[in-house]
C-alpha cells in the first residue's frame, strides 16, 4: 500500500493510538477535537446538542490545573478526551468524548482506565459521571470498573468510591506517558521521512 493511502483509522486499535495527559498548551487541539464532535456525541457528552460557540467557551475554560485531562491521539491528532474536573471541590466530575468514527472499538474503555489511574494517582477518593439515561456505552464501561450506579433526575450518576492509588496505577500511568512521548518522536520521524519523498502527512491528516 502506498504511504499516502494510510489514514489515522488504519492504526486502530493499538497501532499509533496513544494516551497522555493534556496541558494548557494543548488547548487548540482540544478545541479542534470538540468541534469535530457530531450532534449526537455532543448531546451525550454535554446533555444537549451544544453549538460551536458553546464549545469555544468551554475549551477556553478547560485544562485548568485543578483537574486532570487525558487525550487519546491517533498519530498526532487528538480524537478522544477524558476529563476529571473540580478536584479541589470534593466532588470531582469525569466526562468523556470520542469522535464518532473512533467509537465502539474499545478506545473509550482505554480512556476510562487511564483516567481512573490518574484519579487514583492524584489522590481523588471518588468521582461522578453525569450521563444521560440512554447512554449505554458509558454505563457499561463504568460497571466494568466496579462503579456503583445511582439514578438522579433522569441522569445516571456513576460514582466510583475509594479508587485509591497504588504502585500499579502509578507504574501504568508513567508507562503510558513514556509510550506517548516515544510515539510522538516516531511520528515526527515518519513525517520527516514522508516529506523527503514529497508526501505531506500533516496536511493529509488535518483534512481527515
Ligand atoms: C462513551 C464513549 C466515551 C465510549 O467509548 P467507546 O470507545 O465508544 O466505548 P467502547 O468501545 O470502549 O465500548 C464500551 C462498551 O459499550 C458498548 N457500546 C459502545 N457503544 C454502544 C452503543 N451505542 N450502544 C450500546 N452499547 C455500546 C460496547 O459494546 C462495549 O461493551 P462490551 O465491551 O461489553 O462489548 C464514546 O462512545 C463517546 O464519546 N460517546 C459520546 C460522549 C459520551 O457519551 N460521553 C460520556 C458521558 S460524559
Amino acid at each position: 500500500m502506498p504511504l499516502a493511502s494510510f489514514s489515522d483509522r488504519s492504526a486502530l486499535p493499538g497501532g499509533s493510538v496513544h494516551i497522555r495527559r493534556l496541558r494548557r498548551s494543548d488547548r487548540a487541539d482540544f478545541l479542534a477535537h470538540l468541534l469535530r464532535l457530531d450532534p449526537e456525541t455532543r448531546r451525550l457528552r454535554f446533555g444537549s446538542v451544544v453549538n460551536d460557540a458553546f464549545l469555544r467557551r468551554y475549551a477556553e475554560g478547560a485544562l485548568r490545573p485543578d483537574g486532570v485531562v487525558k487525550g487519546l491521539f491517533a498519530g498526532e491528532t487528538l480524537r478522544g478526551v477524558a476529563e476529571l474536573c473540580a478536584l479541589a471541590s470534593g466532588q470531582p466530575e469525569a466526562a468523556f468524548s470520542l469522535e464518532r468514527p473512533w467509537q465502539g472499538q474499545g478506545l473509550g474503555t482505554r480512556l476510562f482506565a487511564s483516567l481512573l489511574d490518574a484519579a487514583r494517582n492524584v489522590g481523588a477518593e471518588h468521582f461522578v459521571i453525569h450521563c444521560l439515561r440512554d447512554n449505554v456505552a458509558i454505563q457499561k464501561i463504568a460497571r466494568r470498573y466496579d462503579a456503583e450506579l445511582r439514578f438522579e433526575d433522569g441522569d445516571v450518576v456513576a460514582e466510583l468510591r475509594r479508587p485509591g492509588g497504588d504502585f500499579a496505577s502509578r507504574a501504568r500511568e508513567a508507562a503510558e506517558e513514556r509510550f506517548a512521548r516515544s510515539r510522538s518522536a516516531a511520528d515526527r520521524a515518519l513525517y520527516r521521512l514522508a516529506a523527503e519523498v514529497g508526501i505531506d502527512l500533516r496536511l493529509r491528516r488535518a483534512n481527515d
